[in-house]
């Protein structure tokens, strides 16, 4: 007699369960694979993304360093401009720039702000742009109506660069605006005293004169070495920062170096 096997319902329960089991898994499965599709697709479009940022970045930072090239060109020359319209030479201002820097890391500058004193120092005199040739290139001493006049190039320095919020200018401005100060409160033209003076101020006021003397100009001819170290012995605390003049005697072959690696041609 044929008749069906019955089943323990056991076995099939657990047939069943297994049946499902195996869908379970094979949509797992699926799932898995998809996703790791998705996954690799977006890696790829994702490093895309980054390749692409990486050389933008690239871009703007070689368009940065032209920018900042191009200021520290356009500083440069109009430093010149404001020397050469008083008839000095091109180098004073790249010995003042080197001046700078040299005293600024000796005070205990930082390397970035020395460099950037270097750069900001040559446009001390750029107000001088606005002074009359009468004024500017007369030979011997000026009446004191001329050098009120001639005063003023500090202001006018720093009313050409104060607008700008580039670091760089900023300090040139402050430079142009105090470069005439004096330590012990005698300079021009708003007669701050001591550490009211800037920083960057005190040190270009040092190179710029100590340039100044060992050169020629319209209205004196060059100081001995022996006549400089006297005036600055005796300025020492009156025109000049104590520190800065301490500096100054204590390396100065440094300078004597500077001045002439950078000396005027003959
Ligand atoms: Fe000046
Ligand atoms: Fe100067």
């Amino acid at each position: 007699m044929e008749h069906d096997v019955i089943k323990n319902p056991l076995i099939v329960e657990l047939e069943l369960l297994r049946a499902n089991f195996d869908k379970t898994t094979e949509k797992l499965i699926k799932d898995i694979q998809r996703h790791e599709k998705i996954m690799t697709k977006a890696d790829k479009r994702q490093k895309q993304e980054y390749d692409e940022l990486q050389r933008k970045f690239a871009e703007v930072e070689a368009l940065q360093k032209e920018i900042e090239e191009t200021q520290k060109e356009v500083i440069f020359t109009m430093g010149s401009i404001g020397e050469s319209r008083s008839k000095e030479t091109g180098n004073h201002v790249r010995r003042v720039a080197e001046y700078s820097k040299l005293i600024a890391l000796h005070y205990g500058l930082s390397e970035h702000d020395a460099e950037m004193l270097k750069q900001a120092s040559p446009m001390h005199d750029i107000g001088k742009v606005a002074i009359p040739d009468a004024i500017l290139n007369k030979p011997g001493k000026l009446t004191p109506e001329e050098f009120e006049i001639m005063k003023k190039h500090t202001e006018l320095g720093y009313d050409m660069l104060k607008h700008s919020h580039r670091p760089l200018l900023q300090t040139a401005a402050i430079v142009a605006h105090e470069h005439h100060e004096k330590f012990n409160g005698q300079g021009y033209p708003r007669g701050l005293k001591g550490a009211n003076i800037h920083i960057y101020s005190r040190i270009t006021a040092f190179a710029d004169v100590f340039d100044a003397l060992g050169n020629q100009r319209c209205y004196k001819p060059a100081w001995s070495d022996e006549e400089i170290f006297n005036f600055f012995h005796k300025e020492r605390g009156e025109h000049f920062d104590p520190k800065i003049v301490d500096i100054f005697f204590k390396h100065l072959s440094e300078f004597l170096h500077i001045r002439e690696t950078f000396k005027d041609p003959i």
